[in-house]
């Protein structure tokens, strides 16, 4: 007869030697927040989807459902904040300016505050984050945008804007708001399951956003869409889309903008951006256009068993262009929408977490001598 339990120990032994690259398909967390809907192509925030809240509300109310579970009163404005020598590389001024928030305002480790105390650090944060990728992208050379100018804006988006050019097109407000929106939150990926990662170890806010901040750095995670401009500008100077993609799939490229990890439908996401840039009277729309059909149809005729659509990153690049975002910027935009999705995902793992400190099988050398070491 078995011992009572040994079911469990046996499948947490094989589950222990079992060795996922990447961690595909591994479940590391239980989240209420979000998780993309692979089989039909739909993102929710909080059980709400992201097409309702698009044109609708504000991202700074977007922020607090996903943080609190509820529109109001969603993310504060920033609190009076000088970059020091602004470097010219955002990600970095964001990533170094956010840590050193956690000693200039004491912020308290998450083992050693409540909860109400974690999420009003987390909002003043989230807030002051944007403002520092305001105050990074306007740069060295021109003196800071007064408060009171600010102050003139009502939304996120245009008080972010003003703080970065001194004026706030409209139009540039609804590309901006519309992509923070789309891309708040999207499950564990990299940078949230950092930030969850080093919330789990109960350090303080500051410490966790600016852990995610470095991991979004990276061209895999948050720098796609600069990637998708310099292909449109090719297209439209052949002219010929077809061409284009049949070439690069000749060469076994690959189209940026296609194809995802997790959906096997349609990026929901895409759906919204595209419609904001032929809104918004994108000059690239109609190249784009062009590609995308072009794109989808090729990948369609080499793999008709395999989905691959348009995914999020391809018409962001269109409508943060709308926006005259400079490609280099774009890790920073990502990461100011991102700052809703981590701040609920460290509120999260502070209330329902447990240290995370996964194994790794050891492959190297056997046990040996310190001579034979060489
Ligand atoms: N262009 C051309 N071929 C593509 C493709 C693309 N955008 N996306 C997938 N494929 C092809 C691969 O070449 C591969 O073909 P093969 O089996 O003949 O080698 C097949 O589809 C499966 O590719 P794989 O990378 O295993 O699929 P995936 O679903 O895990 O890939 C991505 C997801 C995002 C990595 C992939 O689609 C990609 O590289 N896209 C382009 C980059 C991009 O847009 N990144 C932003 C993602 S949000």
């Amino acid at each position: 007869m078995r011992a009572p339990g040994s079911a469990a120990v046996l499948y947490r032994a094989v589950t222990m030697t079992e060795f996922k690259p990447g961690l595909e398909g591994v479940v590391a967390f239980e989240t209420k927040i979000a998780e993309p809907d692979r089989e039909g192509g739909a993102l929710r925030y909080r059980g709400v989807d992201i097409e309702e809240l698009v044109g609708h509300v504000p991202y700074e109310k977007v922020w607090g459902l996903l943080v609190d579970e509820s529109l109001e009163p969603g993310m504060p404005d920033p609190e009076p904040y000088v970059l020091e020598s602004p470097s010219g590389n955002a990600p970095s001024d964001l990533q170094s300016a956010t840590a050193r928030l956690s000693s200039e305002w004491k912020l308290g480790k998450l083992v050693d505050i409540d909860d109400d105390q974690a999420r009003d650090d987390l909002a003043r944060l989230s807030a002051t984050m944007m403002s520092i990728v305001a105050q990074s992208a306007r740069g060295a050379d021109r003196p800071p945008v007064p408060d009171d100018v600010v102050e003139q804006g009502d939304t996120a988006a245009e008080k972010f804007l003003l703080r970065w050019r001194g004026e706030a097109d409209p139009r540039h407000v609804k590309a901006i708001d519309t992509y923070w929106i789309c891309t708040a939150e999207h499950g564990l990926n990299a940078s949230t399951f950092t930030a969850r990662v080093t919330a789990s170890t109960g350090a303080d806010c500051g410490a966790a956003m600016s852990a995610a901040v470095g991991a979004l750095s990276g061209p895999l995670h948050g720098g796609a869409p600069a990637r998708v401009l310099p292909m449109l500008d090719e297209v439209a100077s052949t002219g010929d889309p077809a061409a284009y993609v049949r070439d690069l799939l000749d060469r076994r490229g690959r189209i940026m903008g296609f194809g995802h990890r997790v959906y096997r439908a349609e990026d929901p996401r895409s759906g919204i951006l595209k419609r904001t840039a032929k809104e918004l009277e994108s000059p690239r729309f109609e190249v784009a256009e062009a590609l995308e059909e072009a794109a989808l149809a090729e990948l369609q005729r080499r793999k008709p068993d395999y989905v691959i659509a348009t995914n999020v990153e391809f018409y962001s690049a269109v409508v943060l262009d709308v926006a005259d975002i400079p490609p280099d910027l774009t890790p920073a935009m990502f990461a100011c929408s991102r700052v809703a999705g981590w701040a609920a995902h460290i509120l999260e793992e502070k209330r329902t977490g447990r240290l995370v400190r996964p194994s790794a099988r050891y492959v190297g050398p056997p046990a040996r001598s310190l001579e034979s070491v060489g």
